[in-house]
């Protein structure tokens, strides 16, 4: 059996960019009868971006709801929150104490922050806190509590599945034993970077996303409305090679109708009626599961009590595997 496990850094509101390119895909991965699914919400991560409790509270409802509304079946599959396993921060310190820090100083987030201090003439480290320093063995440690074979995730997040394999390596050879297997990277090329309104990667931190839910039908077109396009005048052939507005129509329509729009946009339909289009159908798929996201919104105890379900199924795994390393590492009963 392949176990598929990923998860959502609980600060914000889920966006098209997380559905498409990383729940959508992990929930047609579970469908699989040979995978066993492993979804949560990385809410320990949360800390690191936000000091917003109010926020990080509400997100982690808000990812928890999106999951179950986009059709993951909570029997089969395995959904619960970072925080509720005690054995993913007891594990990061095993990891850390393994992870040379050379390797963290070239992760992709913390390089960001420090090279925009340089730039600035600040001290390099200036607001880096050691959570956002540490957050590749947190993410490692949340693969390897599990073992999981193959991780589904956006483009951004490859550098740090590369670390979790070079630490859980590292700790094999350490401690001469095969204690983890080694996650493989799993990338729907499709929609390994969906872009938002500016082009750019659709991001919180850029804020340029178009959320999934979140303000419903009127929200979803308002932001749709304000994509980036080129000044061709309707009538003008759309040039659809780096265009946001079609590669956004890509990751929600088959290649048949995504063939057909480039064929209209190619024949000059004006933007305005191309991003009516697009609107149409994105809330074609999204409409029922909004219906039942804000159901499932309005029964927070359920959620919980399926959280719960969860934790209870993943720490069945991680408890087990957390007494093998601390025996691997010398943390032994005297008895
Ligand atoms: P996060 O919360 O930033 O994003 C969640 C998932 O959504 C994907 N994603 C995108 N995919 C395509 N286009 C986009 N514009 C886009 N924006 C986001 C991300 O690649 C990701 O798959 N560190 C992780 C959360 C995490 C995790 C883990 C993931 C914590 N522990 C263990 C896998 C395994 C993060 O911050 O993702």
């Amino acid at each position: 059996r392949t176990r598929v496990l990923t998860g959502i850094t609980t600060t914000g509101t889920p966006h098209l960019g997380n559905f498409a390119g990383a729940i959508r895909p992990a929930i047609q991965a579970s469908k699989d009868p040979n995978v066993d699914a492993f979804y949560f919400m990385a809410d320990y991560h949360a800390l690191i971006k936000a000091d917003d409790a109010a926020r990080v509270a509400a997100s982690r409802m808000m990812i928890t709801g999106t999951w179950l509304a986009g059709g993951l079946d909570p029997n089969t599959a395995t959904i619960y929150r970072q925080s509720d396993i005690p054995e993913v921060p007891e594990l990061m310190w095993l990891l850390t104490c393994v992870t040379a820090k050379g390797l963290l100083n070239r992760a992709h987030a913390y390089k960001a922050a420090v090279d925009r201090n340089v730039e600035q003439q600040e001290d390099p480290d200036a607001g880096v806190t050691a959570g956002l320093y540490m957050y590749p063995v947190l993410m490692a440690a949340d693969i390897l509590a599990f073992n999981a074979n193959k991780v589904p995730v956006g483009r951004d997040q490859i550098q740090h599945i590369e670390m979790a394999r070079d630490i859980a390596q590292r700790f094999n050879h350490v401690y001469g034993g095969e204690y983890f297997v080694l996650p493989e990277v799993q990338i729907e090329e499709q929609v390994a970077t969906l872009p938002g309104l500016d082009g750019r990667k659709m991001s919180k931190s850029y804020d340029n996303t178009i959320p999934l839910f979140e303000g419903g039908p009127k929200a979803l077109r308002e932001q749709i409305m304000k994509i980036v396009t080129d000044s061709r005048a309707p009538g003008e052939p759309k040039d659809t090679n780096d265009s946001a507005l079609f590669t956004i129509f890509q990751a929600f329509a088959s290649p048949a109708e995504s063939a057909a729009f480039a064929d209209a946009l190619h024949g000059g339909l004006g933007w305005g009626e191309a991003k009516q289009v697009l609107f149409e159908r994105i809330e074609a798929e999204v409409a029922p599961m909004r219906e039942r996201y804000d159901a499932l919104m309005a029964r927070p105890d359920d959620m919980e009590d399926i959280l719960l379900a969860g934790a209870a199924k993943a720490r069945a795994i991680a408890v087990p595997l957390l007494e093998t390393l601390r025996e691997a590492v010398g943390l032994r009963s005297f008895r």
